[in-house]
């Protein structure tokens, strides 16, 4: 499905229809299929609505000049076509970044919140020097890049990483050039944790090697009300590697706010 939200195209898809809804926001260079296994198999009932990020996905790619302040008001747009008034935001990894903007700009709409495999502090000098080193790389070579870099660290099972592979080589290399920039200039927002009184969700994967487990866990416990799940087996794609586990913590999250 795609909608006009915010100045842009963006496609999305919707379980259910009853209740708070639960928002899952994808990561960098992937799209919101990777949640659909997940809903169908273990929160059918539910119901949840799937973005694509502004640039990735069926999503319009527009300029590519983005920021995570700039997802939020399309992920507030996309709420208010729906009508709805709080919602369970989660985002994975920079859909976490995105979620955190959310929260920031839009604390009265947000009934709970999960960040999966992501964090709340900004990038280190080193990390931006590589953010705008692969923007060149993007603007030469195309997604092919991103692909080959990321895919193989972000889990340890091949099919995750030809899946994840060839999802990131389809996106658009604008939509990931706005996406790196959106995610080196975002703010540092590990102050704002201690005043997100909503019920949370920390989800780290014990392998993990982009978002280290005492990081996140450090993040867990600057929440006045997180719930912290540190998944076995998993890397950085709980969704595929340990469906089941990340499911049973958003069900969790979802009691927690109702
Ligand atoms: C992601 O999976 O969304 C990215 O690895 C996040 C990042 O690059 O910081």
């Amino acid at each position: 499905m795609k909608a006009y939200i915010n100045g842009t195209e963006l496609g999305f898809e919707v379980f259910g229809e009853t209740g708070i809804p639960l928002v899952l926001i994808h990561g960098f260079g992937l799209d919101r299929s990777i949640w659909r296994w997940l809903i169908l198999e273990y929160m059918p009932d539910q119901f949840v609505i799937l973005p694509d990020v502004r640039g990735h996905g069926e999503s319009d790619v527009e300029d590519g000049s983005y920021s995570m302040r700039l997802f939020a008001d399309d992920l507030a747009g996309l709420l208010r076509l729906f009508c709805v008034d709080k919602a369970i935001i989660c985002g994975h990894s920079m859909g976490g970044y995105i979620s955190l903007a959310f929260a920031e700009r839009y604390p009265q709409h947000l009934a709970g919140l999960g960040l999966i495999t992501s964090r709340a502090q900004a990038d280190s000098e080193v990390v931006k020097e590589n953010r705008y080193n692969l923007i060149k790389q993007l603007h030469k070579r195309g997604s092919v890049v991103l692909a080959e870099q990321l895919a193989p660290r972000l889990s340890n099972v091949d099919s995750i990483i030809r899946k994840t592979y060839n999802m990131i080589k389809q996106t658009s290399p604008l939509g990931l050039i706005g996406a790196s920039r959106a995610m080196a200039e975002r703010p540092d927002r590990m102050n704002l944790l201690p005043q997100l009184a909503i019920p949370a969700l920390i989800v780290a994967g014990e392998e993990d090697q982009i978002v280290d487990l005492e990081e996140a866990k450090h993040m867990a416990l600057a929440f006045p009300n997180a719930k912290f799940l540190s998944i076995p087996d998993a890397c950085h794609m709980p969704m595929f590697e340990n469906p089941s586990a990340l499911a049973n913590g958003l069900m969790d999250l979802i009691r927690r706010v109702i």
